[in-house]
């Protein structure tokens, strides 16, 4: 084979993960050239339009990765289309593109996609899978379609651990990753590949030898999370309900290194992954193993998460009851720090109630508001300035922007305890949720 077509690296998907990730390969010192892979429909046109025009079509505070990102074209590294049938210049490809149970066409995509590649992909091509999947989904599903017949498609499933903020290219790069394949062949290419793309020698990649292990390890860490968020929920209403400072409690918690990760107090969980990833659990039991064995835990932790912003909401109500129609801007709107992502955002989520019990609503974030947020508050007059989601340019408001007159609410620990006393101090009225 020539070396062109081994240079030649596919990504499917260019979203949250493949963008990040078409950009690292292409900014690897192997000298690999990158397509970017896109749904032939509008949204997939106009991603790809921006990526070939340098624009990176996700907001990032992550500075190297724009850098990078506009090098790579630049360079001619890196471009995007929504031809599929290029797909077949390349020795390797890499699949990240989104898969749940919201709609009927994702799992329609997603099969037809494997279909498309199986059609086209050459003889022995290395194909990693990072999609998160329902446990059995590889095995059950995927690898029936694409090693059929003569033709053997190198297959490893390897989920993506990204974290989408300030960091978002060092956790590509710099962060450990875990695969399952089915043969030597596989993982030596894999090996190869990847140790060209993230810093193996620090970050060890880990085999598992199963693919539903591998496929399950994503899926079991994303519903601990989940777990481990609605847990907390219930002690922050309790606590909110008898003023007791459980933030002071889980502070104490927090000393102790087998306690570290309890949860703090928080307006609710949302974005892709913590949201979807722990109902695959069921849907592999019933319909992958066809077994009886269910998972009640994530149905009540995916419950108590969705209903998250409701304990907010009786935070809030009890701080401004004896005002008739409450003014509140919320601030923040996307669903974590420091990200551009709206998907099942809880402060728009915490919105449409507060609406529906008349109180007048406005918003900002400084990832889609142009306006300044002091203008914003010059114009408006507020009862309530409410923090939502702890973007840094939140985090470090000056004490300066604090005013008298308004009531602050922290929903999402923006500000500690040092920040709330110095606040205090000045005479702000401050209240955090957990916090007495
Ligand atoms: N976002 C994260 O932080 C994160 C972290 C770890 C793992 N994951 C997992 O990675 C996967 C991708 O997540 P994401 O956040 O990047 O999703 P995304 O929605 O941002 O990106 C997926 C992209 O794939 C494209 N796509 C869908 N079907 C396609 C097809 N048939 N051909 C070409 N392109 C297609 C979509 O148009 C979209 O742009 C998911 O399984 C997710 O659970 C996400």
């Amino acid at each position: 084979m020539n070396s062109i077509f081994n240079r030649n690296i596919g990504v499917i998907g260019m979203g949250f993960v493949g963008l990040p990730m078409a950009v690292a390969i292409a900014s690897a010192k192997k000298n690999y050239n990158v397509i970017g892979f896109e749904k032939n429909n509008n949204y997939g046109i106009k991603v790809c339009k921006n990526i070939n025009n340098k624009i990176f079509p996700i907001q990032s505070e992550d500075k190297i990765l724009k850098k990078k990102f506009i090098n790579s074209i630049k360079n001619k590294k890196f471009y995007a289309t929504t031809d599929l049938n290029q797909i077949e210049k390349c020795s390797t490809v890499l699949v990240s593109i989104g898969f749940d149970f919201h709609s009927k066409d994702s799992s329609k995509n997603i099969i037809e996609l494997f279909k498309k590649l199986y059609s086209i992909l050459k003889n022995k091509t290395l194909l990693v899978v990072e999609t998160t999947l329902p446990p059995g989904f590889s095995e059950k599903i995927i690898l029936p379609i694409i090693n059929k017949n003569e033709k053997k498609i190198n297959y490893v499933y390897s989920f993506e651990r990204i974290m989408p903020g300030e960091n978002y290219y060092n956790s590509i790069v710099n962060n450990t990753r875990v695969y399952s394949t089915l043969n030597t062949d596989s993982k030596k290419k894999f090996l190869h590949f990847f140790s060209k793309i993230i810093n193996i020698k620090k970050f060890p990649m880990s085999e598992i030898n199963s693919i539903t292990t591998c496929e399950l390890t994503k899926v079991l860490e994303n519903s601990y999370r989940a777990m481990n968020i609605a847990f907390i929920d219930e002690w922050v209403k309790f606590s909110t309900n008898n003023k007791i400072n459980i933030n002071g409690a889980i502070s104490e918690i927090k000393k102790r290194s087998t306690h570290s990760n309890i949860m703090r107090p928080g307006i609710g969980v949302g974005g892709y992954c913590l949201t979807k990833d722990p109902y695959f659990m069921n849907y592999s039991a019933n319909n992958l193993f066809k077994s009886t064995n269910r998972f009640p835990f994530i149905d009540l932790s995916l419950k108590v998460n969705r209903n998250m912003p409701k304990t907010s909401v009786n935070f809030l109500k009890t701080i401004f009851k004896n005002i008739k129609k409450p003014r509140l801007l919320l601030l923040g709107i996307s669903y974590k720090q420091n990200v551009k992502d709206l998907r099942s955002s809880p402060t728009l989520i915490l919105k449409k109630i507060l609406l529906k019990l008349n109180y007048k609503i406005d918003t900002h974030d400084y990832f889609f508001d142009k306006k300044n947020l002091n203008n914003k508050l010059k114009i408006n007059s507020y009862n309530g300035i409410i923090f939502c989601v702890p973007h840094n340019k939140y985090k470090s408001l000056p004490l300066s922007f604090f005013k008298k007159k308004y009531i602050y609410v922290d929903l999402s620990m923006t500000f500690g305890i040092k920040k709330i006393e110095n606040l205090r101090k000045k005479k702000i009225n401050i209240i955090q949720l957990g916090s007495y």
